[in-house]
């Protein structure tokens, strides 16, 4: 599979690993020539180039894109009018209009997009997703999500100080998406509305909390941006509570943090016993590039666990352009979750009143 990156930050660190899942890295970009000297030992027999429209060159089966945040769909339309696959980094579209063009582009395509979206995938969520899928949750009603950083206050401000950054200058509630994403996959509901809010006034940018009507009914409470209480599991952290049981990751250091706290009442069971669990996930390798859960496969070295979803994420994605399995996040799960964002930026300007998610389960 001949792919092509664009952007060699985040990038490179995807680019890196579809090497090591057998794929060929045809070319790569960025517009600041500094970084292909860095990249060049990492991505062998590569070619580089500043100009994203350069790939157009090459014959590609795929193209990852790692640009700037909010500046995914314009690229993503092009090469999907071209009958490339593409896998798009973290926000679809700035928009509801842009979330609708790239929705009919994928449409008319003869190629597919995939949200590149590691969260769903990580072990945690996968362990959370496995618990609602069997049932022992039963009806998932309140469901809340992190993704929080606690970084000092200079660093945050180096990080998102500077407004010709996309990450000064995305709206603080556009970066939603590793917190609605995982929630969408976990309830398998659409977002509806959003109500969101600055947690301090005093620095409404670096964090919100929004709470978002499912259209299942559940609620889900989600935060992200930068406040201490980092949880080492890759900064996410999910909670999920249905009509019969509690699930939810562990709030604690290093490693435990990938484990889910399993917690059901007396009353829940068949023999009336409380059942209080933390679950383990099962470690993944990597043999003959392609990753297995240890023992069910070729014997091979083990992924480590911030990476595993990264490596679902692009396995999958190998799966969707090779042997045309449907995408793990698709275009309209993808876009819902970035209309959340936008809406909810919205409400963030008005107090936080309930504002519709536009509705594109049709579109
Ligand atoms: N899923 C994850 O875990 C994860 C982690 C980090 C970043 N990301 C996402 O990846 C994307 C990039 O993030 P980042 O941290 O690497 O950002 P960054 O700003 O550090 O790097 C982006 C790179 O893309 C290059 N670039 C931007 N527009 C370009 C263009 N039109 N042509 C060529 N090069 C261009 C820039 O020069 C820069 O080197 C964002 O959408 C971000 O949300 C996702």
């Amino acid at each position: 599979m001949r792919i092509g990156v664009i952007g060699l930050k985040m990038g490179l660190y995807l680019a890196t690993w579809c090497r090591r899942l057998g794929m060929e890295v045809v070319v790569a970009c960025d517009r600041d020539a500094r970084l292909h000297a860095g990249a060049r030992d990492a991505l062998p027999g590569a070619a580089f180039t500043e100009r994203w429209e350069d790939l157009f060159d090459h014959r590609l089966d795929a193209v990852v894109l790692a640009n700037d945040f909010d500046a995914h769909a314009p690229l993503a339309m092009a090469f999907l009018d071209r009958g490339v696959h593409v896998l798009s980094e973290a926000a679809a579209c700035v928009d509801e209009a842009e979330g609708r063009q790239l929705i009919d582009a994928v449409d008319r395509s003869t190629a597919t997009w995939s949200f590149a979206e590691n969260y769903v995938f990580h072990p945690h969520v996968r362990l959370l997703r496995d618990a609602v899928g069997v049932g022992e949750v039963g009806r998932v009603s309140l469901i809340e999500a992190d993704y929080l950083h606690g970084m000092s206050p200079d660093a945050v401000a180096a990080l998102i100080g500077d407004p010709g950054h996309w990450r000064g200058r995305i709206a603080p509630t556009a970066y939603c998406t590793h917190t609605v994403s995982p929630v969408l996959a976990l309830t398998g509901a659409w977002p509806v509305e959003v109500s969101a809010f600055p947690v301090d006034e005093a620095d409404p940018r670096s964090a919100v909390v929004m709470a978002v009507r499912l259209s299942s009914g559940a609620l889900a409470v989600t935060r992200h941006g930068f406040l201490q209480g980092e949880p080492d599991s890759h900064w996410s952290w999910v909670s999920v509570r249905g009509s019969r049981a509690l699930a939810e990751s562990v709030r604690g250091p290093g490693e435990r943090a990938w484990s889910v706290r399993f917690r059901a009442e007396g009353w829940a069971g068949p023999d009336g016993q409380v059942r209080d669990v933390e679950r383990v996930p099962p470690v993944l390798t990597l043999a003959e590039g392609r990753i297995a859960a240890a023992g069910t496969g070729p014997v091979g070295e083990p992924v480590e666990r911030a990476a595993e979803g990264t490596v679902l994420l692009l396995q999958g994605f190998r799966d969707t352009v090779e042997r045309g399995e449907p995408p793990l996040v698709p275009v309209r799960p993808g876009v819902a979750a970035t209309l959340v964002g936008v809406a909810g930026a919205e409400s963030l300007r008005s107090g936080g009143r309930p504002v519709p998610v536009p509705d594109v389960t049709g579109a």
